[in-house]
């Protein structure tokens, strides 16, 4: 029998569907699950492609041709380790393992470090797109070293989604650089997410209708704010609930869950003292989404949301228009400085435009905006924030005028904004030639001696206070 090209561990929705994609390029494929149920659906949905499914582990490193490559699509965590405890002994010098998951870039780390010396390659890679990017043509964005991508690339760049500036993998950088760069793209999800959330909050709260705000999603998704996101979001008001006459949002609890992406990236941000203050906002909003109890019993007795300032509608939907352009233009600018603080930081070498041209298709926040984006960091690549650059002056600055009417409008209605309203201090804060820190450096060294800063000499210097 002739021997399969790629092997998959883990045949879940995601690895089913990459299976699959690999086998449409030409290249047989082997899968296994050690779930039978998951064998079997690999099996029937494979009929008539180049694909086969091992009962055992060794039954599928024995189907491989040598060099063996092999994707793991399995939960994140403790089950990679242990896949890689029964996965490792079985493979020869030159196999190349790679982690499709949505692992931690610390755990990845630690897996690249303790298989670096023994001749298997261990790569992380962020994959991005869902159930669809996985069968159609995924973004995505692999680490490791430049060897191990050469010895894959082939296949990714065949399976990846395509845009006119190519296929949307590239070699994001050194060691755990995929899945950081993956875990950042997540955190600009949540970011991106939760100010099309609040747009919808408020536009409903001003009486406009789902079948308006459907409308007005895709609409929107025609110009400055076309993406993926918008197109989804306008499809999801057409939706109607097949147990009830209303549409399926309505019937939708208002808590919102998460596995834990947009955590790790406040997490990490807070660790390399980058401020993300959207994606902070988006992640804590999700927590505030879940305690849904004490909400409905607060809401009693603050009496609150029964504000009867509605405003202009035209000019409402303009306003939101113009905010979330800022948003959203602000979450990329968090996600893009947090990710070339920690290329620096952790030696990764990340190139951002190329992870914005990767970025462009098959991902969840593949946007418009980003070839904006691009050209911004092509035309100077040490550039950390697009706040900085020349090609966004004056757009942030006409934006901001629509965040400022949009948090103001929202606010008086209580109707909360925090990713806006994060986003819109973000913005100020990095625009404020003098901010009032100079009070906090005061008070530093008159209860803790901690020394401060001169605006007319160099040194530290302390002051007997009182
Ligand atoms: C992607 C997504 C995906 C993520 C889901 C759910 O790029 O395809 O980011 O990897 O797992 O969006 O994430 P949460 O459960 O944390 O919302």
């Amino acid at each position: 029998m002739s021997k399969s090209q790629f092997g998959m561990i883990g045949l879940g929705t995601m690895g089913r569907n990459l299976v699959l994609n690999i086998a449409d390029h030409g290249f047989a494929v082997c899968g296994y699950d050690r779930d039978t149920a998951q064998q079997q659906r690999m099996i029937s949905e494979g009929e008539g492609k180049a694909v086969s499914v091992a009962t055992s582990l060794s039954e599928l490193v024995n189907n491989l041709e040598k060099p063996a490559r092999i994707m793991l699509l399995v939960p994140a965590g403790k089950i990679v380790d242990a896949v890689l405890a029964d996965l490792v002994p079985l493979l020869q010098k030159d196999d190349i393992v790679i982690d499709g998951g949505n692992s931690h870039f610390t755990d990845t780390n630690r897996r690249y470090t303790e298989l670096q010396n023994s001749g298997i390659h261990f790569m992380g890679m962020g994959v991005s797109g869902g159930e669809e990017g996985a069968r159609l043509g995924p973004s995505m964005m692999p680490g490791s070293n430049l060897p191990s991508f050469n010895a894959v690339k082939n296949i990714l760049e065949s399976i990846a989604a395509k845009t006119d500036e190519g296929p949307c993998v590239a070699f994001v950088g050194n060691g755990a650089a995929g899945h950081y760069t993956k875990m950042v793209h997540n955190g600009i999800e949540y970011a991106m997410m939760q100010l099309i959330s609040e747009v919808y909050g408020i536009l409903k709260y001003n009486g406009i209708s789902n079948d308006e705000v459907q409308k007005i999603f895709t609409e929107w998704n025609g110009g400055e704010l076309q993406s993926f996101l918008m197109e989804i979001t306008g499809d999801i008001f057409l939706k109607k609930d097949d147990r009830t006459n209303n549409l399926l949002v309505d019937m939708i609890l208002d808590k919102a869950k998460q596995k834990g992406t947009g955590m790790w990236t406040s997490q990490s941000a807070m660790d390399l003292n980058v401020p993300i203050p959207t994606i902070d906002a988006a992640v804590s909003m999700r927590y505030l989404s879940a305690i849904k109890e004490g909400r409905v019993a607060a809401a009693k007795k603050y009496n609150s949301g029964n504000n009867n300032n509605i405003v202009d509608k035209t000019e409402l939907i303009s306003i939101c228009k113009g905010a979330l352009q800022f948003g959203w233009l602000l979450s990329y600018a968090q996600g893009l400085d947090l990710l070339q603080q920690a290329s620096k930081t952790y030696n990764y070498g990340v190139d951002i435009a190329e992870v914005l041209r990767i970025w462009k298709g098959g991902c969840i926040i593949r946007s418009a905006m980003l070839n904006d984006l691009r050209k911004a960091y092509l035309r100077d690549v040490g550039l950390t924030n697009i706040i900085q650059s020349d090609l966004f002056v004056s757009r942030l600055s006409e934006l901001r005028n629509a965040a400022v009417e949009l948090c103001s409008i929202a606010m008086k209605a209580s109707e909360p904004v925090a990713a806006f309203a994060a986003s819109l201090n973000y913005f100020d804060a990095n625009i404020t030639a003098q901010l009032p820190a100079n009070l906090i450096q005061a008070q530093r060294d008159l209860f803790g001696a901690h020394t401060y800063e001169r605006i007319d000499a160099t040194g530290s210097f302390h002051t007997d206070w009182k």
